[in-house]
């Protein structure tokens, strides 16, 4: 039988997939329309991809987690829900306005006290800290042009088989055929942990691909 999908059985698939895995509360959905009337952009993951996000947590035994780019708080709840009591997820944002609705999305979601969120730059946040780690798992989701230094700092702060995520590995396809300069940069990150010598890497063709790298010893 031919392995090769059509869009239509690929929107079917996802479908079926989210039917089986992911179930969105009340908490959830309410971070989705208070961004979308505060008219945040509509760029958090998909539900599945906050699910595989759960899942790559539990995967790997998470309890230090690092989130680069939180928006309105919605990946973060997935990822933070998947931590033990006593786990840590940082968020990293610098729109206030974004910060301001993810504060109130963590309290409403109850993981409030699992959540430390450093406003400002995420350079900034990141040098501070590494005095933190190592860490378990950090998820980068933000201003594309550093994914390759994210990518390094993650090499440098996660501990042996930690992991590293990266949304939007796929561009909407676009790192087929780059046209501007995220499209190139994400083709250059997905290039560079495919050969990164600290990093184990592959990309989930799920959702807008999710490139993973498990951190070698
Ligand atoms: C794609 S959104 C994050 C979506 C979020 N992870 C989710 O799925 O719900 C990217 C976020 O990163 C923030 N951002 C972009 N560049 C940043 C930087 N250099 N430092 C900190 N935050 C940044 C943006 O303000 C935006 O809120």
């Amino acid at each position: 039988m031919a392995d090769t999908l059509n869009d239509a059985q690929r929107a079917r698939l996802d479908e079926y997939v989210s039917t089986l895995y992911v179930e969105e509360d009340e908490a959830l959905r309410w971070i989705q329309d208070e961004a979308a009337r505060q008219q945040f952009p509509a760029i958090s993951v998909r539900p599945f991809e906050g699910r595989l996000l759960q899942f790559l947590v539990s995967l790997s035994g998470a309890r230090q987690v690092v989130e680069i780019g939180t928006l309105a708080g919605y990946s973060g709840v997935w990822l933070a829900r998947a931590l033990p009591n006593d786990g840590k997820l940082y968020t990293l944002e610098k729109s206030s306005k974004h910060a301001a609705l993810a504060r109130q999305s963590f309290q409403r979601a109850g993981v409030g006290e699992r959540v430390e969120l450093l406003e400002g730059s995420a350079q900034d946040s990141l040098a501070k800290l590494s005095k933190r780690g190592p860490f378990d798992l950090v998820f980068i989701d933000a201003d594309k042009g550093s994914y390759p230094a994210y990518l390094e700092w993650a090499a440098g702060n996660l501990r042996a088989g930690g992991l590293v995520a990266a949304h939007n590995a796929f561009r909407s396809g676009q790192v087929l055929d780059p046209q501007g300069d995220d499209d190139r940069i994400m083709d250059e990150f997905n290039r560079a942990l495919a050969g990164h010598p600290h990093f184990d890497g592959m990309i989930l063709a799920i959702g807008d691909g999710m490139a993973v790298g498990v951190k070698r010893a």
